[in-house]
């Protein structure tokens, strides 16, 4: 067992409906610790960049526009074995298809508007940790 980090956004759905403080708790709830968190606005440089792999997919733009609609919420978790128990916390991609106890299966009935990202391995995790917390002095 590793301790690990990882990057969690709560999306602008997760922000608009208030859900920032009951999300969050999941995760505290669950042991992982809250090690550094900001508020922000995505850019669409700042889109392209964190969801480069997404570009050519169909349904890329409307993602896009989804991510830049309003301010979300940017931290890093840290935990044993955190980035995939933080993917299993958080559920299947489809809110429809979320099991229940699940975040997305409890609060989402959407592929898209699906509250919440991860990072979905520990290379994703290290990117994108650079990417929303580029002082982030783990030592301190
Ligand atoms: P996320 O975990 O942030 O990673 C990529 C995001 O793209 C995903 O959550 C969804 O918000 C969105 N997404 C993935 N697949 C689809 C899809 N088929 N249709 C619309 N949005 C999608």
């Amino acid at each position: 067992m590793t301790i690990q980090r990882t990057l969690i956004l709560l999306k602008p759905d997760a922000v608009e409906r208030q859900l920032v403080g009951r999300i969050l708790s999941r995760f505290e709830q669950k042991g992982l610790k809250i090690i550094d968190l900001r508020s922000l606005r995505f850019t669409q440089e700042l889109a392209r960049q964190h969801y480069a792999e997404h570009i050519a997919k169909p349904f890329y733009a409307g993602l896009e526009q989804y991510i830049m609609s309003g301010r979300v919420v940017a931290a890093i978790l840290e935990g044993c074995e955190a980035v995939e128990v933080v993917r299993r916390l958080i559920g299947p991609t489809n809110g429809v298809e979320a099991p229940p106890g699940t975040i997305r299966g409890d609060f989402s009935l959407s592929t898209q508007q699906n509250l919440v990202h991860a990072s979905d391995s520990p290379a994703a995790a290290e990117r994108e940790i650079n990417i929303f917390f580029p002082n982030f002095q783990p030592e301190n």
